[in-house]
């Protein structure tokens, strides 16, 4: 079984990438085989309408979603990482999602579990988590809860909101990866 991380913030070694990191610890943990993609440094363009995968299925624009595409359908879970920007995902996780265009055909991401983590200081997580829940069932995907984490400079998420009612984010990313895993195990 392999679950997938993507981390859509621009941003190495923040917030999203380490609440992305502890759920695919958890997943591991959990029996899962892992893998991680970093958007920051990787250069993803938005679709261009050309409307050539209609007829083939994939898409022609070569940039980096095409190694993306390949992890994206070898996993059985997707945990789909991004900060809130302007009360919703970054234009990063934006370019990604659009990019799926071309599975509409042949619905290659049907079945998957997918599961949001957010990050943020203050407004826009819920909004945020059910435009992505939107794009999951588009794909035929299959929601679960997923982590939401506060904190704006790197590292805030592992003491921001929560943490002092014993429910840290970093918790609650362990459950993201662990229910994906146990999601997977309940279809198999
Ligand atoms: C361009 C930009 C827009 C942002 N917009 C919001 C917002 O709408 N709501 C919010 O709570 N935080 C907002 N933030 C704060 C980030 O979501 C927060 O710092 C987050 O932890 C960054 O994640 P990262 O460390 O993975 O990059 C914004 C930050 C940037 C740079």
């Amino acid at each position: 079984m392999k679950v997938l991380g993507i981390v859509c913030s621009p941003r190495k070694g923040g917030n999203t990438e380490i609440l992305v990191e502890e759920a695919l610890a958890a997943a591991r943990e959990a029996g899962a085989e892992t893998d991680i993609f970093l958007i920051a440094d990787k250069n993803i363009n938005g679709c261009d309408a050309c409307a050539s995968c209609f007829e083939t299925g994939a898409c022609k624009i070569e940039d980096d979603m095409q190694p993306l595409y390949q992890k994206m359908e070898a996993a059985d879970g997707i945990i789909f990482g991004s900060p809130v920007y302007f009360h919703n995902y970054t234009a990063q996780a934006k370019a990604i999602i659009d990019r799926t265009f071309c599975y509409l055909r042949n619905r290659p991401l049907k079945g998957k579990v997918a599961a949001p983590v957010l990050t943020l200081r203050k407004v826009g997580a819920g909004q945020t988590r059910v435009q992505l829940y939107g794009w999951f069932l588009s794909q035929g995907m299959i929601p679960v809860r997923g982590a939401i984490g506060y904190g704006r400079e790197k590292g805030d998420v592992r003491t921001g909101e929560g943490a002092n009612i014993g429910f840290t984010a970093i918790e609650e990313a362990r459950s993201a990866g662990k229910d994906v895993v146990e999601m997977l195990k309940k279809l198999a």
